[in-house]
């Protein structure tokens, strides 16, 4: 896979993509991670992005031109399936848009930030909208580093035990059981016996019983999707 992410703020992003999962999968190849400075693309002499609105409301929105010569620069050197446009007006993330994601070659993550981006580009090269939750954030970064989080742990090989990926919260619509590591008794707090019962039907029983449980308490939504 391959994440071209476009950002004003490529130094704040590689920081990021540096540590844990993602450097080991980029480091295994896994994914490769490619930042492009939105400022490189600029029209002005002064390295800005960004313009005043048409009809005079607050606060400043990204060109469409200097965004537009960035993402075909890179279409022009490979095809891509996804071009991705962070906004809190984007279809919300989710853990079967990130399944659907990882099976993908190439994306584009272009961070938004201002009000925004001039709606043309929206209409005419971003090919899916995406939000991390109702609420705005002062850019895109972080959640292009969510997606980019969400999505590459799923590649086949990036993290160590891949049943664990697979048993996630959300992955089957239900949120995660509770989970024990030794001692087997701290403070007179007990480990549920039937984990060291070696007996695993019973222990599977119990987890996926746990998992509706806390879904009811915590998510009662995801059963009723
Ligand atoms: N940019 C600003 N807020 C955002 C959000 N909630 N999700 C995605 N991109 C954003």
């Amino acid at each position: 896979m391959r994440l071209d992410i476009l950002t004003l703020f490529p130094n704040m992003m590689q920081m990021f993509f540096e540590e844990s999962i993602i450097s080991r999968a980029r480091k295994k190849g896994l994914v490769e991670v490619c930042f492009h400075n939105l400022h490189d693309y600029s029209l002005t002499r002064y390295g800005s992005v960004d313009d005043y609105p048409y009809g005079g409301s607050a606060g400043m929105v990204m060109a469409v031109e200097p965004l537009a010569n960035c993402i075909e620069a890179l279409q022009r050197e490979r095809a891509y399936d996804e071009v991705i446009y962070t906004a809190p007006d984007g279809e919300l993330f989710s853990q079967p848009m990130a399944n659907e994601l990882s099976l993908k070659g190439n994306l584009i993550i272009l961070c938004g930030h201002y009000k925004g981006v001039d709606e043309r580009l929206r209409e005419h090269f971003i090919t899916r909208e995406i939000s991390i939750g109702d609420y705005v954030l002062t850019g895109g970064e972080l959640a292009a580093a969510v997606i980019a989080d969400a999505v590459v742990r799923l590649l086949p090989g990036a993290i160590g035990d891949e049943q664990s990926a697979l048993a996630d919260s959300f992955q089957d619509g239900l949120v995660a059981p509770p989970e024990y590591t030794r001692p087997p008794e701290f403070r007179g707090w007990r480990v549920p016996d039937v984990l060291l019962s070696g007996n695993h039907a019973k222990i599977e029983q119990w987890r996926l019983e746990q998992a509706i449980e806390r879904t009811r308490e915590r998510r009662p939504n995801l059963l009723k999707q």
